[in-house]
């Protein structure tokens, strides 16, 4: 049994207790937050607290707070020599003040408290400072997920640029469709399927093999028939760089 204790209580740390909380292999041993109205909630099933001078005794402390507060945070932890980790994708390991051993715990996936998230499917990158917090670091993950991953810095960096790119850049790129297909009146739900086969064929083959449509193709003349069609010159810009970006790839 590895015990844990929560720090923060925003999107991570919400997804992180359930999922450990519903582990037979984890005891989450405590919850801290600055304002405790944020887990008051959950006072009648663990131990809650919003003084950092009560944190109790456990194998292994996650900070799943903002990006800007982990380091100062850390510095503030009553105690040296215990193990705390963070759950940035961008954040160094190294942010987390020395006084005690340090790691990473980054689960590669977008929370939001109000969806539900299965974190058997949900990877985990980990990365320690030292060879020996690897295993008891491994342990905590593999008790929620099947899918853990050592990685270094760059590796992790690298993955989070990336998920930018999959997640947020993907996203807008659904908004601008939605904005098109509005201004037509064309309904937006009937390309709910090629977005879900698109994000399919992906498990199975490499985007490069995937990839299909105009740009691709080196169709030119559909490629101005789309610039001709669109009216908004931010959208314009758009397309142009993605048709660009798209032919450099496959040497049009
Ligand atoms: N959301 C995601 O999809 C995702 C995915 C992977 C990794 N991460 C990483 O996980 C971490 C948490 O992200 P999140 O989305 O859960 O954040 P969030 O929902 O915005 O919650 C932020 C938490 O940080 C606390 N906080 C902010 N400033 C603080 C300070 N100065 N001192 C103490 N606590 C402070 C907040 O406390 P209050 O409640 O008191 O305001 C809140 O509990 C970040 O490092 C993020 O990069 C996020």
């Amino acid at each position: 049994m590895i015990s844990v204790v929560i720090l923060g209580a925003g999107n991570v740390a919400h997804h992180l207790y359930k999922a450990f909380s519903s582990s037979e292999n984890v005891t989450v041993k405590q919850w801290y937050n600055r304002h405790i109205d944020a887990i008051s909630s959950y006072k009648h099933d663990l131990n809650i607290t919003d003084d950092i001078s009560q944190l109790v005794e456990a194998d292994v402390y996650i900070i799943a707070v903002s990006d800007d507060a982990i380091a100062k945070l850390s510095e503030k932890l009553p105690f040296e020599n215990r193990f705390v980790v963070h759950t940035s994708g961008s954040v160094s390991a190294y942010d987390i003040d020395k006084k005690n051993r340090r790691g990473v715990f980054y689960p590669l996936q977008t929370f939001s408290k109000a969806a539900d998230i299965d974190f058997s499917k949900v990877p985990v990158c980990l990365e320690t400072l030292t060879r020996k917090d690897y295993m008891p670091l491994k342990t905590l993950a593999t008790a929620i997920t099947p899918i853990t991953k050592r990685v270094n810095s760059d590796q992790r960096a690298a993955l989070h640029l990336a998920a930018v790119f999959v997640n947020n850049f993907t996203n807008q790129l659904y908004r601008v469709a939605h904005e098109i297909t509005e201004s037509k009146g064309a309904e937006f739900d009937l390309l709910k399927p090629l977005i879900l086969e698109t994000a399919t064929k992906v498990q199975e083959h490499s985007p490069f093999v995937s990839q299909t449509g105009p740009a691709k193709r080196n169709d030119k003349k559909t490629i101005k028939k789309h610039l001709k069609l669109l009216e908004n010159e931010h959208h314009k810009e758009l397309y142009k760089l993605l048709t660009a970006s798209i032919q450099k790839t496959h040497g049009r």
